[in-house]
């Protein structure tokens, strides 16, 4: 039903209530995140009350369209003036000429971690560092010469077998063409000396295989850290200090140590080096004399020289440091793994 409007029906209409709590609304609001959503909420082009109550003067009279028309544009103009002083109170209170809310919650930062094996690598070489050793590097496909031959282990000896190898291609006789992923770093010890002479102390870190099967304690794929030291008259009790030095400092206590009787063809007298852990000897790396056969196939004279040299397996230390139960982890490209150190 259509019916003529007066000044009373104006202000009996949404009109009048919308001016009141809209203006209120923007009074109280006290963030620029509030405003936005009051400007959406009367002004906003598809639900803003405002923008309906102008749409609905469509389906009225010209008359009541000439009467209500201006108040509701004027409503709006208000509207728009309050947001817009509000919006400038806000800014200076936030004491910021930029358009930032100070008051919005900060979004989280997502940070990258290192892995337990870069870790213990860094805290490994820096440790060393300090003890006056240099860091040394081989290559990871080594040929069959300075993997075994050099280390004084010849094609046929038993001793091969500790050393479950890839071969990458084996059809000379000649074991230096033969090529191989190298199954420790020790062969670095002979390309070393081949081109430095003593004294001389040097850490060895990289990545090491094994053709074996895996279990908790086992990966095909892992790494060691080689140390060598040749000087004039370095003994064994050489070795116990400095492998006590760094362990008590990479475990961040005094750590107790027993060497055991052992066998490496490189190494004369070898031994294996324990750790007293949690009330339990645990195994942690092979040591011994360098064997005057090694110093010889790196051209030294094996009268003038003594060395210790030793072979730790990173993931092992890392186990025991970060209590890891299984090798396999490392590897395992598991970010909840990684999440944790
Ligand atoms: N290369 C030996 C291994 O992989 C470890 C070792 C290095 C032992 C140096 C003695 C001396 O088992």
């Amino acid at each position: 039903m259509r019916y003529n409007l007066h000044m009373s029906d104006v202000k009996k209409s949404g009109v009048a209530l919308i001016e009141k709590q809209s203006l209120e609304e923007i009074k109280k609001a006290d963030n620029l995140k509030a405003l936005e959503e009051i400007k959406i909420k009367y002004l906003g082009r598809k639900r803003g009350m405002i923008t309906a109550q102008l749409r609905s003067l469509k389906s009225l009279s010209l008359s009541r369209r000439r009467l209500l028309g201006p108040i509701v544009n004027k409503l709006r103009e208000r509207i728009e003036k309050a947001l817009k002083s509000r919006t400038e109170e806000i800014k200076k209170k936030n004491n910021t000429g930029a358009d930032i809310d100070v008051t919005a919650p900060g979004r989280r930062v997502i940070r990258g971690r290192l892995h337990p094996l870069t870790l213990i690598d860094r805290e490994v070489r820096a440790i060393f560092r300090r003890l006056n050793f240099s860091i040394v590097e081989g290559t990871e496909v080594e040929s069959e010469y300075y993997n075994f031959d050099a280390l004084n282990i010849p094609a046929g000896h038993p001793a091969r077998d500790m050393w479950d190898t890839f071969w990458l291609w084996r059809h000379k006789t000649e074991s230096k063409m033969n090529a191989l992923l190298r199954t420790h770093t020790s062969p670095v010890q002979v390309r070393f000396m081949e081109r430095n002479r003593p004294p001389f102390q040097i850490i060895v870190p990289g990545r090491v295989f094994r053709f074996e099967a895996t279990d908790t304690t086992h990966e095909m794929n892992f790494h060691q850290v080689e140390g060598l030291m040749v000087g004039k008259d370095i003994s064994l009790a050489n070795f116990k200090y400095i492998i006590e030095q760094f362990l008590n400092q990479l475990f961040k206590r005094k750590i107790e140590t027993r060497l055991r009787p052992s066998y490496f063809p490189f190494t004369e007298p070898s031994v294996e080096v324990d750790i007293k852990w949690r009330g339990r000897w645990l195994e942690v790396m092979g040591a011994g004399m360098v064997n005057p056969a090694v110093f010889k196939a790196a051209g030294y004279n094996a009268r003038a020289w003594q060395g210790f040299a030793f072979g730790v397996g990173l993931e092992r230390l890392a186990m025991i440091k970060y209590r890891v139960p299984d090798i396999r982890l490392f590897h395992s490209g598991d970010v909840r793994f990684v999440k944790q150190f």
